[in-house]
This record gives C-alpha cells, sequence and structure tokens, in this order.
C-alpha cells in the first residue's frame, strides 16, 4: 500500500508540477500563462464553475490554475472568524475566496504536495494583497495541522486523487474541530465503471479513474466518524466529456468502453460533519 501511494503521488506531483509551471510562465518570461484545465484536457470537468463577480479582483493566473470541479467556498456557507483548511490547493483559487469570505479575523490555509504549485499560489497571495491565508507543504493523508484545529475543511477535485482516501478522511477529521464541516468538491461514479477505465494512469490524473463510488464515499465518511453525510450532483459527465481527457493525454478507447461511462460520473457536492 505504501509503494502505491508513493507512486500515485508522484505521477500526481509530475503532471500537475508540469502544469504549474506552465500557468507560471506568463510571469517569470513574458510568454503568456496557459490555462490549466484546457492542457489538462478536463475543460467538461473545470469550466464555469465561478462567476465573474466572485473572481474580480483575484490574481489572473490563480484563475488560470483553477482545475476544480465545483466551487465549495460558495456551498461552505463560510463565516467571519472560521478557520478553513483547503485540501489540495493547487493554485490558490479556493483559498483566496475563503480568506475573503472569513475576513481578518479568520484564516484560510491551502495544504499541497507539489513544491511549483505552493510556488505560484504564494505569487498568488502576494499579489491578492491578502495576510490571512497561509499555504503549507504536505500531503492530505498526513495533514501538518493539530488535531481540533479547524472549524471548515474544503476541497476541489483532489480526495479522488488519493491512493488512500481512508487515509485522507481520517485526517480531516482529526483536524476538524468538533461540530467542524467538511465541504468538498470530488468526482463521484455511480453504477459500475468498467475496468478499462480504472486502468489508466492519465484518467486518475484526470480525476476520473480514481473517483469513489458514492456508497463507497458515504460509507468512508461514516467509518471515519462523520455524521449527516450527503453526496449531491452538481454537473453529471457523458461519454463525450471524456474526450478531452483521452485527447490531451494520446488515450485511445473504445467507443464501446466510452459508451458505458456516460452518466456515470459526476462531480459532486460531498458534505459531513465533524460531531
Ligand atoms: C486537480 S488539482 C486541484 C487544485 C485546486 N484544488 C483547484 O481547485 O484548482 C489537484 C491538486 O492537489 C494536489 N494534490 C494531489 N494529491 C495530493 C496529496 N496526496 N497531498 C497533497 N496535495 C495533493 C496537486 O498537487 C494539485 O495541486
Amino acid at each position: 500500500m505504501q509503494d502505491e501511494i508513493a507512486r500515485t503521488q508522484t505521477v500526481v506531483k509530475d503532471k500537475y508540477g508540469e502544469l504549474a509551471r506552465q500557468v507560471s510562465c506568463g510571469s517569470n518570461s513574458g510568454c503568456c500563462g496557459s490555462n490549466a484545465a484546457h492542457t489538462l484536457g478536463a475543460d467538461a470537468i473545470c469550466a464555469n464553475l465561478y462567476d465573474g463577480q466572485e473572481l474580480s479582483g483575484l490574481p489572473e493566473q490563480a484563475v488560470l490554475a483553477s482545475l476544480g470541479c465545483g466551487n465549495p467556498t460558495a456551498l461552505a456557507q463560510l463565516q467571519p472568524g472560521q478557520i478553513v483548511l483547503d485540501l489540495g490547493s493547487g493554485g490558490g483559487i479556493d483559498v483566496l475566496l475563503s480568506a475573503r469570505r472569513v475576513g481578518p479575523t479568520g484564516k484560510a490555509y491551502g495544504l499541497d504536495m507539489t513544491e511549483d504549485m505552493l510556488e505560484l499560489a504564494r505569487a498568488n497571495q502576494q499579489k491578492s494583497g491578502m495576510t490571512n491565508v497561509e499555504f503549507l507543504r504536505g500531503e492530505i493523508e498526513n495533514i501538518p495541522l493539530p488535531d481540533n484545529s479547524v472549524d471548515v475543511i474544503i476541497s476541489n477535485c483532489v480526495i479522488n486523487l488519493s491512493a488512500d482516501k481512508d487515509r485522507v478522511l481520517a485526517e480531516a477529521y482529526r483536524v476538524l474541530k468538533p461540530g467542524g464541516m467538511l465541504a468538498v468538491s470530488d468526482v463521484v461514479c455511480r453504477g459500475s465503471v468498467p475496468a478499462e477505465i480504472r486502468r489508466h494512469v492519465e484518467l486518475w490524473i484526470g480525476c476520473v479513474a480514481g473517483a469513489l463510488h458514492e456508497d463507497d464515499y458515504q460509507k468512508k465518511l461514516e467509518q471515519a466518524g462523520f455524521v449527516e453525510v450527503s453526496i449531491e450532483p452538481t454537473r453529471v459527465y457523458q461519454a463525450e466529456d471524456a474526450r478531452g481527457l483521452m485527447e490531451a493525454s494520446g488515450l485511445v478507447l473504445d467507443q464501446a468502453v466510452l459508451d458505458q461511462v456516460g452518466g456515470k460520473f459526476y462531480s459532486g457536492f460531498v458534505r459531513a460533519r465533524k460531531p
């Protein structure tokens, strides 16, 4: 299991590090920063998640680096003064949006294991001028924060990337204060998914192959100790939507396999409370 976790993390770090560098090159070399979701072939998942008003005033490269599958900050009902933690914070878009919502008496932490993403996120924080923000280096399987220290955990399209989801959920539970909320956007599946899809690392990186079945997600959250678990679909994907991911990674799958994927994957808003 440890080997599998390490292997998965290496592949994920390489890919997301490359995407962060492509977005960052705009600020360092004068070339245009590219849209990370488009480069990954994940437009169907990542496009149009935020409204324009929300994004106004955010650094352009935080928006270009956005690789989420929902808008957890809009759904999490954040309050002034709260401590928020974003698992897998990427270029920092949801951390900056959370920091605005919790205000100067609150704080937003971002946690990511990919050095280039952290560098990009810290540059975005500096451009934003926000001071109630801190980006931490580390793994979501080993959260570098004390027990009972966070009011709300958000995450945007990251838990599906972990090879040890039980550990992630146990860690989330540990750092949440009693009464704290988990409010996460993630890709989830329903029905049976062909083994052919699960096998491809490109589809794992693209947030599809590692997606939990909705029943397993619910069970794992309850096993970790969470209560009031709910999973609400926000965007359902059809076979055609998988094509962008495959084309971007040079993957060719049988149309018959693809047809079995239609309607089986969705972006969902996952909520749970630590009692
Ligand atoms: C799909 S991107 C999402 C980024 C961000 N949440 C957003 O909405 O733009 C996944 C991010 O999670 C990070 N990540 C993936 N697995 C991780 C892990 N096990 N521990 C820490 N960070 C991880 C990657 O480095 C990457 O920045």
